[in-house]
């Protein structure tokens, strides 16, 4: 692989500023000095510094994103801003694409990766992994609607798989579901007679939602979340 592909893969640097970086003398391989940036290296096997950096090769690149509103959960759309366009130029060419959708109101959580084979994992309905949502109705929530909720509500002519939901507040609270049908809370909440007026995702499997993130900011997922995600 060359090393520049190498390098930028992991989202450190663009391929002009690894460029750039091994002009100035600031890219060893192996503790020697790099002249070519397109010289052939075996990521599993070599050890790269960028800019006094340790490069941390992995085949697949995983993102955590706090979802602003107005954006939507693709990689591509003819008319609307999607969550792949609020990263750099460079991550925008490895491949990444959201695991899961939200819709275009939902804030919150939501993770990117090249990985088809985990992502495929963790959506597919027999992982039943869970997912948390915290929510806002227009109004209030009480203890039936709650039972209802909790044991299975028809959307449309499915009925939803028991699931969890917490009150805060009359009109707020968490929502923990392990599968994820179209719009599913906005028609359960509809199913018991009231309307969500804000949803925002907070966990993802073993994924929690980094409160240092501003809407529409982005970071690596650590290595602890990594080896949690890829958990089977
Ligand atoms: N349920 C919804 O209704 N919308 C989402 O974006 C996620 C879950």
């Amino acid at each position: 692989m060359r090393l520049d592909k190498m390098i930028s893969s992991t989202g450190i640097a663009s391929r002009s500023q690894i460029s750039s970086a091994v002009r100035a003398g600031r890219v060893l391989v192996d503790g020697a000095v790099v002249k070519k940036a397109d010289m052939q290296v075996d990521p599993d096997k070599v050890s790269v510094i960028y800019c006094g950096t340790p490069v941390c090769y992995r085949k697949y690149t995983y993102i955590m994103l706090n979802k602003p509103e107005g954006y939507v959960s693709a990689t591509e759309d003819g008319k609307l801003p999607t969550v792949i366009e609020l990263l750099p130029a460079e991550l925008q060419k490895i491949g990444l694409f959201p695991c899961g959708r939200l819709d275009k109101n939902t804030l919150g959580l939501m993770l990117l990766s090249n990985d088809g084979d985990t992502s495929h994992r963790l959506l597919a309905p027999k992982s039943h992994v869970a997912k948390a949502y915290a929510f806002r109705l227009k109004f209030p929530l009480s203890d039936a609607d709650i039972a209802q909720l909790e044991s299975g509500v028809d959307i449309g002519g499915y009925v939803t798989a028991p699931c969890c939901v917490e009150r805060t507040d009359e009109r707020e609270g968490r929502i923990t579901l392990t599968e994820g049908k179209y719009h599913q809370i906005k028609l359960m909440m509809e199913a018991v007679h009231n309307q969500v007026t804000y949803l925002e995702r907070v966990t993802f499997g073993p994924l929690v939602l980094d409160t240092a993130l501003k809407r529409g900011e982005w970071r690596y997922l650590s290595d602890d979340e990594i080896a949690l995600l890829l958990k089977k």
